[in-house]
């Protein structure tokens, strides 16, 4: 006797990680498309750069001391499979600028003397302990822009559009309540000279400090600032910051982007222990972040970003000013979904986050007439209309109850229609019941143009 094998426990998505399912993919997908709209009225064009990179390329461009290439990285060691390959050390990207900066220069895009407008959309992963808006694979809208410095790539104008593009892509989503938060973390000199008055304010107090905060006295102090130890809190708020310590070129600097975002009507609160978790930064920083509440559970960062003027020559490149930003998209999800006061499921949303209804829901009237009403669902689909075909051995009831939940109109299609060429189709906005033409079923079951305004 055979014995079946023993059923076992249904597997799941791996801790950290979702599916997206319809109707809320409609959101995504919306949100994704507003994004690529506002990136192309500021001149940006789409990269896509591989989802795993030698691990070498996040060492060095995030930094060895930071979280994320400390501690939540997904690692492996990718074997040799023929004598002309080597064993390499492989890595899930955990974030796309150093991907970005790489394909900057691999390219040689710099050669081509303008500015590079670059944005990207996809998944991300970083091994964090998961939470409500925090996840191990995650999505990301990021944009870099960077260039030689002949191409204006240094210049606070551009720290400044980015900012105001922000600004508009947020309120063109609708997100209420953004704040943005700013600072200066210098130069590469000014961060120096800082480091040396930090570690020496750090000297007579570290000892009382987390572990992970004594360890970062040493190693790389600057990320004390990340630290969310409750109880250090007080001895992080009591050391130097960076904004007293910027040479003039950056203090003018950030003066100039403060006074093009004023000039932009864009509002802005500086907050000087903003440092960033990640190493390649200099200069202007930032966070949008919304209040507690807005849906984010414990996190309140939308997005992050900023200037890395020396990344391109970390990675072996040529001198590159850049800056950039990228927004978790997950999070913008929760945000939209959390202001929009309703849950995914629950109706009715505003029109353009959710999936609009279709055209027509086809119903045939016995088995037989399936074919006849897939190849009606084939005429109307090629016309540009929306189309649902539902099954003949439904009863007529529950076709409509079908019909209801996806479509404007039903279209019943019995023998009769057949024969004649003609169908019934019912609105359920009006409830009007109405025989039509096979020919004028197109314009019939077309949505109404929308009024000018509405
Ligand atoms: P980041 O601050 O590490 O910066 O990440 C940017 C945004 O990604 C965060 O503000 C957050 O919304 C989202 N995010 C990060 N980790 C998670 C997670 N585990 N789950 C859900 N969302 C998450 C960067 O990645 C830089 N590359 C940004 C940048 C671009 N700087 C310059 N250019």
């Amino acid at each position: 006797m055979s014995t079946q094998p023993k059923p076992s426990n249904p597997l799941k998505a791996v801790r950290g990680t979702r599916d997206l399912l319809p109707p809320e993919t409609a959101l995504w997908n919306r949100i994704e498309q507003t994004a690529r709209e506002v990136f192309a009225r500021y001149g940006f064009g789409e990269i896509r750069t591989p989802i795993f990179e030698a691990t070498e390329l996040f060492a060095r461009g995030v930094g060895e001391e930071t979280d994320i290439v400390s501690k939540e990285m997904y690692t492996w060691e990718d074997r040799a499979r023929a004598q002309s390959e080597k064993a390499q050390s492989l890595t899930l990207r955990p974030e796309n600028t150093a991907g970005v900066v790489r394909a900057y220069i691999e390219h040689k895009l710099g050669e081509r003397g303008d500015l590079q407008k670059l944005y990207y959309i996809g998944p991300q992963f970083r091994r964090e302990r998961p939470q409500r808006g925090r996840y191990r694979q995650f999505w990301q809208i990021g944009v870099e822009v960077l260039g030689p410095v002949s191409s204006g790539s240094e210049s606070p104008v551009r720290d400044a559009e980015v900012l105001e593009m922000l600004a508009t892509l947020l309120n063109e989503l609708g997100v209420k309540n953004w704040r943005l938060e700013l600072n200066s973390v210098g130069s590469a000199e000014d961060r120096k000279r800082y480091l040396d008055i930090l570690r020496k304010a750090l000297a007579p107090i570290k000892h009382q400090m987390s572990e992970d905060n004594q360890r970062r006295a040493e190693t790389n102090p600057l990320r004390i600032f990340d630290s969310k130890d409750p109880n250090d809190q007080a001895l992080v708020y009591a050391l130097p910051v960076i904004g007293d310590y910027l040479d003039e070129s950056s203090r003018n600097h950030f003066a100039q982007v403060q006074a093009a975002l004023v000039a932009c009507g864009v509002p802005f609160t500086v907050n000087p222990r903003l440092v960033r978790g990640l190493d390649y930064y200099t200069r202007t920083t930032f966070e949008f972040t919304v209040p507690d509440g807005s849906g984010l559970g414990t996190q309140n960062a939308l997005l992050g970003g900023g200037r890395y003027d020396g990344l391109s020559e970390m990675l072996g490149g040529p001198k590159a000013p850049g800056i950039g930003f990228a927004i978790g998209e997950d999070r913008l999800i929760l945000v939209l979904q959390e202001q929009d006061g309703r849950k995914a499921v629950d109706a009715p949303h505003p029109e353009w986050m959710w999936a609009k209804k279709l055209d027509a829901y086809i119903a045939p009237i016995g088995a037989e007439c399936n074919a006849a009403a897939l190849a009606l669902a084939r005429e109307l689909r090629r016309t540009g209309l929306s189309v649902e075909v539902g099954d003949g051995t439904f009863r007529l009831k529950k076709s409509f109850d079908a019909a209801d939940k996806v479509a404007r109109n039903i279209v019943i299609l019995g023998d009769d229609e057949v024969a004649s060429g003609t169908a019934t189709v019912k609105t359920f906005a009006t409830g009007e019941q109405t025989k039509v033409a096979r020919g004028e079923l197109g314009k019939f079951l077309s949505p109404a143009p929308q009024a000018e305004g509405s």
